[in-house]
C-alpha cells in the first residue's frame, strides 16, 4: 500500500489533508480516521456504500468486471481443481496447503467431527417445523457453555483447534438439525469419509435406506462450498467483524454471522428464489408479469435471486453453478420445471432495459436452489448449506481482524436528527 499521496478537503476556506491509500489491485480510499478530530465533521453513509471498514488481504472482489479470487487465487481455478477444505486452509491461513498441512488438517477436522454428546438434547427442545438456520444459531451460541475460554483474551486453545472444531462440527450439526426435522435418528461421521462425503452421508444416509457415495455429487458439493467460502465485506461478515470487534466469543460470534446471513436480502434469497419460480410454475404469475411486478416501486416484489451491491456483470459464481445445475440434472437425468422458468426469466431480464440500465445480473442465490433441490436437499436447508461454506470465510475475517493489533471496537456515529431540548412541563 501505498500512504504518500493525500487528498485535499475544503470545508469554509480551510483546507486539510487525508492520506490516499492505494490497494494491491489499484483500489483507492481516502483515509479519514482523523477526519472527526480534525475538521469536527464526520462522513454520512447509510449501508455504508462507499464505507471501507477495514485493510483485508483475503479476498478481493472487482465487481465491474466480475472477477473474484481467494488469496488471490481466481474462483474458477479453486473451484475447477480444489477441494472444499484445501479453499478452507487457503482463507485462514493464507496458502494452500502442502501434503502434510493437508494431512494434518484432515486429521484435526475428523478429531472435532462429533458434537458434543450433551448437545443433542437441545435439539429436543425446538418445536416442529422450526427454521433450520435459527436452529443453527441457537447451536452455535450454545456451544460456548460446552466449549468454554474461547474468547479472544481468555482463548485457552489454539485458535486453529476452535476454527478447525467450528468448521467441522457446524457439518454435523446442520445434518443433525435436518434428521431432527423429519424424525430420523442421527447419522455420526466417519472417519473413513471425506469432509463433503460426510456431510452427505450423515444428511441421507438411513438405517433403512443406506445412502450411496457418487464421486460425482461429491465433487459438486465441494464446488458449491468453495464458491460460498467468502466474498470480503458483505452483511453477515461485517456483521462477524462488527460483533468479534467487541471481543465476543467466536461461537457467539458466528451465530451473529449465522442469523444475519437468514435474512432473505442476503443468504435467505437461494430459498427465496425457489419460492418465486413454484409461485410462477403454480400459476401465480407469467414471467412477463413477475417481471414487470418486480421493476414497478409501488410493488415491494423484487427479483429475486438478482442484482448485488458490488457486481455489476455477471456474478462470476452464478456462471459456476449455472453450468453445474445443467449438467448435474441431466446426470441424475431430472427434469426440473423450475430450471426452465429461471431460464427464461433470466433471459428475458437480460434484454430488459430496466435491468440492463440498473446493471442487475444473477447472483449466486439465482441457480444454487436447483441445484440443492436436485441433490435432495429440502427448500428450508438451502441457507445452512451457503452458511456451511461461507463458516471459512467469517473465521478467516475474524482470525485478520483479532490477529490486527490496531483493530478497535466497531463504533459508527450518526447525525441526530431529532428534537432540540424539550423540559418536561
Ligand atoms: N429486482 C428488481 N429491482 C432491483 C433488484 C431486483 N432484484 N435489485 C436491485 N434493484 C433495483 C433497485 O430497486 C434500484 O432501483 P432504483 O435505482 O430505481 O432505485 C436499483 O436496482 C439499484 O439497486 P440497489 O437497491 O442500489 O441495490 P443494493 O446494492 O442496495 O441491493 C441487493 C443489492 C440487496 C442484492 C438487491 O439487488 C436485491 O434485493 N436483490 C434481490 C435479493 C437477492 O438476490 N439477494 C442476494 C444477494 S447475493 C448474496 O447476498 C449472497
Amino acid at each position: 500500500m501505498d500512504g504518500a499521496k493525500f487528498a485535499e478537503l475544503r470545508i469554509d476556506g480551510k483546507a486539510f489533508n487525508f492520506p490516499i491509500i492505494i490497494g494491491s489491485e489499484g483500489e483507492k480510499a481516502i483515509d479519514i480516521s482523523n477526519l472527526r478530530k480534525e475538521t469536527g465533521y464526520i462522513t454520512l453513509d447509510p449501508s455504508f456504500a462507499n464505507t471501507g471498514a477495514c485493510c483485508s488481504e483475503i479476498t478481493y472482489i472487482d465487481g465491474e468486471r466480475g472477477i473474484l479470487r481467494y488469496r488471490g487465487i481466481p474462483i474458477e481455478e479453486l473451484a475447477e481443481k480444489r477441494l472444499f477444505i484445501e479453499v478452507a486452509y487457503l482463507l485462514l491461513h493464507g496458502n494452500l496447503p502442502d501434503e502434510n498441512q493437508y494431512k494434518q488438517f484432515s486429521i484435526l477436522l475428523n478429531e472435532h467431527s462429533l458434537l458434543h454428546e450433551d448437545m443433542r438434547h437441545l435439539f429436543d427442545g425446538f418445536p416442529r417445523g422450526s427454521h433450520p438456520m435459527h436452529i443453527m444459531s441457537t447451536m452455535l451460541n450454545s456451544m460456548a457453555t460446552f466449549y468454554p475460554n474461547v474468547d479472544t483474551l481468555s482463548l485457552s486453545e489454539d485458535i486453529d483447534v476452535t476454527a478447525t472444531r467450528l468448521i467441522s462440527t457446524f457439518r454435523t450439526m446442520a445434518a443433525f438439525a435436518y434428521k431432527k426435522s423429519i424424525g430420523q435418528p442421527p447419522v455420526y461421521p466417519r472417519p473413513d469419509l471425506t469432509y463433503c462425503a460426510n456431510f452427505l452421508n450423515m444428511m441421507f444416509d438411513s438405517p433403512v435406506n443406506p445412502y450411496t457415495i457418487d464421486a460425482e455429487i461429491v465433487e459438486v458439493m465441494n464446488l458449491l462450498f468453495i464458491l460460498y467460502a467468502d466474498h470480503e465485506q458483505n452483511c453477515s461478515t461485517t456483521t462477524v467483524r462488527t460483533i468479534g470487534s467487541a471481543q465476543v466469543n467466536l461461537y457467539a460470534t458466528i451465530s451473529a454471522g449465522v442469523s444475519a446471513l437468514s435474512g432473505p436480502l442476503h443468504g435467505g434469497a437461494n430459498q427465496a428464489v425457489i419460492e418465486m419460480l413454484s409461485k410462477i410454475r403454480s400459476g401465480g404469475y407469467s414471467v412477463d408479469q413477475f417481471i414487470e411486478m418486480a421493476k414497478n416501486k409501488n410493488n415491494p416484489v423484487k427479483l429475486m435471486g438478482f442484482g448485488h451491491r458490488v457486481y455489476k456483470n455477471y456474478d462470476p459464481r452464478a456462471k459456476i453453478i449455472k453450468e453445474a445445475t445443467v449438467r448435474i440434472l441431466k446426470k441424475l437425468d431430472i427434469k426440473d420445471t423450475l430450471l426452465d422458468i429461471a431460464m427464461e426469466l433470466e433471459s428475458k431480464a437480460l434484454s430488459d432495459s430496466y435491468f440492463v440500465e440498473r446493471k442487475l445480473y444473477p447472483n449466486v442465490d439465482f441457480y444454487s436452489g436447483i441445484l440443492y433441490r436436485a441433490l435432495g436437499f429440502p427448500t428450508n436447508m438451502f441457507t445452512v448449506l451457503f452458511a456451511l461454506g461461507r463458516l471459512p470465510g467469517w473465521i478467516a475475517h475474524w482470525k485478520e481482524m483479532v490477529s490486527d493489533k490496531n483493530s478497535k471496537i466497531v463504533r459508527p456515529r450518526q447525525i441526530y436528527t431529532g428534537r432540540t431540548l424539550t423540559h418536561l412541563k
